[in-house]
C-alpha cells in the first residue's frame, strides 16, 4: 500500500568498475517490428512475425491491434500469429498513443484498408515536438480528407485512396512507412520522393512484397508503389536491431572487447563502424554475424554529425557521447535530426563528464574517469547511454525513470548481468 502523497519510482542501480566478458545477443529491431506489426492491418489473412523483441513498445502496439480487433497468439519465443477476426474499432485511443508515438503507423494501413481512421495525435516527447504534418499532407494528396480535432486525427477516404506523387520536404522514417502502407492498396501508382532509406523501411517493403504488394526502389530516395486489390498473409522475420547492436559495440569498446556480440548487423552499421575506426575501435567479424571489438591503446577524439541513413544515426548519438566522455581530447557531436536530443548531457555531467553545448553541437572534453551518482533517463536512447556510463563510473550509479529503457532494450539488465555487471532493479517511494 503506497502511503498518501508518495509514488513508487523504479531505478537501476549499477556498481561500476567491474570488468565484463561473455556473449550478448542483439534482438529484433524495435523500429522494424512496429511498422511490420502495423502492416498486419492490411490483410484479413494470418500473418506470422518472428524475432519480435519483447519491449514495452511492442506490447503497446499489440494492445493497439487487439483494441482494433486482432487476435494475437504466441507461437514460440518471439514468434507471434496476428489474425484480424473482427473490426472492433477504427480508433487508436489516446491512452495507447500517448505511450508510444509510433502508434501513428496504424493511420496509413487503417485508412488504406478501411477507408477511415481516428488516431490520437501523438504528443511530442523529450527529444522534440515530433510533428506528423508530413504524414497528413501526403495522405491528403492521396485523396484522404483529414481533420484534427479534440486531439484526434480523423481521416476519411470513402472513395478509397488514389496513388499520387509525394515529395517529402524532410526525410521522415515513419512518414515513408505510413505512405508506403497507404499506397499498397490505393488505386494507381504512388511515387515517394525524398524517401527514408533506413533498413527498417526496406524490411517493411520486403514484408509487404511477400504479402503481394508491388513496390520498387525501397532503400533509395525514390520508392514506386503500384496499388493492388488485396494483400495476403505471410511469415516474416524481423531484422536485427542496428541501434541495440551499436550500443553493445560501445559497451564492448568500454571493456576492451572481452564481449562477443551475436547477430551484429554489420551491413547496416558501415558508417558507424567507420566512426569507431576513427576513434581507434575495431569491429572484428569472428563468424556468421558475430563480432568482437578491439581497441587501440590510445583512443582519439572525433567529430560526429547525425544524419539520415546511411550516415551516423541520431539514435546512437547519446551512447557515443558516453564513450567520448573518457577519450582524451575534445570531441564534437552535432545533432541535426531532433531539436532537443542533448537531455543526457546534464545527466552525464553529474557523473563527472566535461561537456558544453552550443546550439546543436556538444563539445566533449575527455576526462580520466566518471564517478557514480544519482541520474535519470531522459529518453529511450539516452537511458542506454546512462547505463553505459554507470558501468564504467567509479562507485554506484542509480538511474531513475528507466521505463524509457524498457521501451527499447529487451531485458537489458539481465543481458548485462550475464556479462558480470553488478546491476539491479529497485523501487523507492518518492514524494509526489
Ligand atoms: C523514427 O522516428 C524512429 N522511430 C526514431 O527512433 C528515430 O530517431 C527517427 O526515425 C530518426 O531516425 C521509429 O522508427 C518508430 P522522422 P520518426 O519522422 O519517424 C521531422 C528510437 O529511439 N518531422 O524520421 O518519428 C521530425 O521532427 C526512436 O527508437 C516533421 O517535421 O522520425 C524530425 O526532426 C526515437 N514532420 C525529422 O523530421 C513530420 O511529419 C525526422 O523525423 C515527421 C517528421
Amino acid at each position: 500500500m503506497i502511503k498518501k502523497g508518495l509514488e513508487l519510482r523504479e531505478f537501476l542501480e549499477i556498481e561500476g568498475g567491474h570488468n565484463l566478458s561473455g556473449t550478448i545477443e542483439v534482438s529484433g529491431a524495435k523500429n522494424a517490428a512496429l511498422p511490420n506489426m502495423a502492416a498486419t492491418i492490411l490483410t484479413e489473412e494470418e500473418v506470422i512475425l518472428e524475432n519480435l523483441p519483447m519491449l514495452l513498445d511492442v506490447f503497446t502496439m499489440k494492445d493497439l491491434l487487439r483494441f482494433i480487433g486482432f487476435e494475437i497468439q504466441k507461437k514460440d519465443t518471439g514468434v507471434y500469429i496476428f489474425k484480424q477476426n473482427t473490426v472492433n474499432s477504427l480508433v487508436a485511443p489516446y491512452d495507447l498513443v500517448s505511450k508510444m508515438r509510433a502508434s501513428i503507423l496504424v493511420l496509413g494501413p487503417m485508412l488504406s484498408r478501411f477507408k477511415y481512421a481516428k488516431v490520437a495525435l501523438p504528443g511530442g516527447c523529450s527529444i522534440g515536438t515530433r510533428p506528423v504534418d508530413l504524414h497528413l499532407k501526403a495522405l491528403e494528396k492521396m485523396g484522404a480528407h483529414i481533420k484534427v480535432e479534440h486531439g484526434y486525427i480523423i481521416a476519411r477516404a470513402y472513395n478509397g485512396l488514389k496513388g499520387a506523387e509525394i515529395n517529402f520536404e524532410k526525410i521522415t522514417v515513419t512518414g515513408t512507412e505510413n505512405i508506403m502502407m497507404a499506397a499498397v492498396l490505393a488505386e494507381g501508382q504512388t511515387i515517394i520522393n525524398n524517401a527514408a532509406k533506413e533498413p527498417e523501411v526496406v524490411d517493411l517493403a520486403k514484408m509487404l512484397k511477400k504479402m503481394g504488394a508491388d513496390i520498387q526502389g525501397e532503400g533509395t530516395s525514390r520508392i514506386i508503389i503500384n496499388g493492388v486489390k488485396k494483400l495476403k498473409g505471410t511469415n516474416h522475420k524481423i531484422i536485427p536491431d542496428r541501434i541495440e547492436a551499436g550500443t553493445f559495440a560501445v559497451l564492448s569498446a568500454l571493456f576492451d572487447g572481452n564481449i562477443i556480440i551475436k547477430n551484429y548487423p554489420n551491413q547496416y552499421l558501415k558508417y558507424v563502424n567507420k566512426v569507431f575506426r576513427k576513434i581507434g575501435i575495431h569491429i572484428i567479424p569472428i563468424g556468421e554475424n558475430e563480432v568482437i571489438v578491439r581497441r587501440e591503446k590510445n583512443l582519439r577524439p572525433v567529430s560526429i554529425q547525425t544524419k539520415e541513413y546511411p550516415f551516423f544515426p541520431t539514435d546512437l548519438q547519446a551512447q557515443f557521447m558516453t564513450l567520448l566522455s573518457i577519450v582524451k581530447g575534445v570531441s564534437k557531436i552535432t545533432e541535426n535530426i531532433f531539436e532537443n536530443r542533448f537531455m543526457h548531457v546534464p545527466e552525464l555531467k553529474r557523473l563527472g563528464a566535461d561537456i558544453k553545448v552550443e546550439n546543436r553541437t556538444a563539445f566533449i572534453k575527455g576526462v580520466k574517469k566518471l564517478t557514480g551518482a544519482e541520474v535519470k533517463a531522459t529518453d529511450l536512447r539516452a537511458s542506454a547511454a546512462m547505463v553505459l556510463a554507470g558501468l564504467i563510473a567509479e562507485g554506484k550509479t542509480r538511474i531513475y525513470d528507466i521505463y524509457h529503457l524498457d521501451r527499447g532494450y529487451e531485458n537489458i539488465d539481465i543481458k548485462l548481468k550475464n556479462l558480470g555487471a553488478k546491476i539491479y532493479r529497485g523501487v523507492v517511494e518518492k514524494e509526489i
